[in-house]
């Protein structure tokens, strides 16, 4: 990899632009979004340096059901071990460097590679190799001293699984602390995995993720959301730290939002009229509404290619069940709806990255800041 590309592409000239009041300011210039090193440069420089969501305790429910995950440009497996907590492990095998869980699986006793066999208990440890020391000349008891599998810091909260792989990040309870403050009036424990929706968007992951705190582009690309939740009682965007924030009240609740779900239980009349929008820099948003939780996930593939999944809980046991398959279903057709809306925008977007005319932009002095806190955390991450 070209050690340099980062130093090309943030000049000095262009950091000191993030610097710059708004009005003057620009954001990334437009190798971010179009250049292969770069996306190599940032599955090391960032993504494995931050906390990123890994996966799902409802994709591993049982003791010794494990997952492959795919982040940062590396194979990870997490697991749920034999009294049932939850693990994570670089999912490679340490003779030879196979991937050790290919697929998804349940009930595993051991993990066994499938290129020798060596075995792994769910705690990481060797347990065996078979043949190690010639035909039928095992080694079944390698000892604590023998190559493990290497172990990811994760953290856990309610259904999601986070990892920081570098293992150098922030205390995941101070990362998450702006979060967990701005939604003390929410009950989740409440909440109920439903489904997860998926988009192939031929786009780099940065525009999606910057159209997520984008409340600007509302009335121009959703007309009906703009209808039920109008721009003028838009507060902008705050930010503090990796976290871009905004709230908005509902004027009439409709079909897939806020209309005939079961409601975060104790919520009161204000909170049962507002939505919240969150998003975690670099690739997750989370939208709280009165009766459901989307889960954004962004997966950078190609600089202009991105897989985003939205996961989707609804809240109660019984918003789960058949008599609201229906409301399910209108919040599904919602979010595809406002997706398509603004997938059509990020790939117009991404061809305009190859035009001279566009380095960074020119910006609104009330919505952009975030455009601006966002290009300054990334050139933190990025620059040498
Ligand atoms: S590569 Fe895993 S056992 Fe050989
Ligand atoms: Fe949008």
């Amino acid at each position: 990899m070209n050690v340099d590309v980062t130093r090309n592409i943030l000049t000095d000239e262009v950091l000191s632009r993030f610097d710059l009041a708004t009005e003057e300011a620009t954001g990334l210039p437009n190798a971010c979004y179009t250049s292969k090193e770069w996306l190599k440069a940032e599955n090391t420089r960032l993504f494995a340096k931050t906390w990123m969501l890994a996966g799902f305790c409802h994709d591993i429910p049982g003791k010794g059901d494990a997952c492959p995950v795919d982040l940062a440009g590396m194979p990870l497996v997490i697991l749920r071990d034999n009294d049932g907590e939850i693990r994570a492990f670089h999912n490679v095998c340490r003779h030879r460097g196979a991937v050790i869980v290919p697929e998804k699986c349940s009930a595993q006793r051991m993990l066994t590679c499938p290129y020798h066999a060596w075995a792994y208990g769910l705690d990481g440890s060797l347990r065996s190799r078979p043949h190690f020391y010639g035909g039928d000349n095992h080694d079944t008891d390698p000892g604590p001293d023998a190559p493990g599998l290497v172990p990811v810091r994760h953290a856990v909260w309610h259904d999601l699984i986070f990892v920081n792989i570098s293992g150098d990040a922030i205390a995941f309870e101070e990362h998450w602390k702006p979060f967990t403050r701005w939604t003390a009036d929410y009950d989740f424990s409440a909440l109920n995995y439903a489904e997860t929706l998926d988009f192939d968007v031929k786009g780099n992951w940065k525009l999606i993720y910057e159209n997520f705190y984008d409340a600007y582009h509302v009335p121009a690309v959703h007309p009906r959301l703009e209808e039920f939740s109008p721009i003028t009682g838009s507060i902008g965007i705050e930010t503090e730290g990796p976290w871009f924030y905004n709230t908005n009240p509902i004027e009439e609740p409709q079909e897939g939002r806020g209309l005939g779900m079961p409601m975060y239980p104790g919520l009161d009349a204000v909170g049962q009229r507002t939505t919240w929008y969150f998003h975690l820099f670099p690739t997750m948003a989370i939208q709280i509404w009165p009766d459901q939780m989307a889960i954004f996930q962004l997966h950078a593939i190609e600089p202009g290619r991105t897989i985003e999944h939205i996961h989707m809980y609804f809240i109660g046991e019984a918003a789960t069940e058949p008599q609201y398959a229906k409301n399910r279903q209108d919040v599904y057709d919602m979010w595809d709806e406002l997706n398509t809306e603004d997938f059509l925008i990020v790939e117009n977007m991404q061809g305009a990255r190859s035009s001279p005319a566009f380095d960074g932009g020119a910006l609104s002095p009330f919505w952009d800041p975030a455009t601006q806190h966002s290009a300054k955390l990334m050139a933190g991450f990025m620059k040498d």
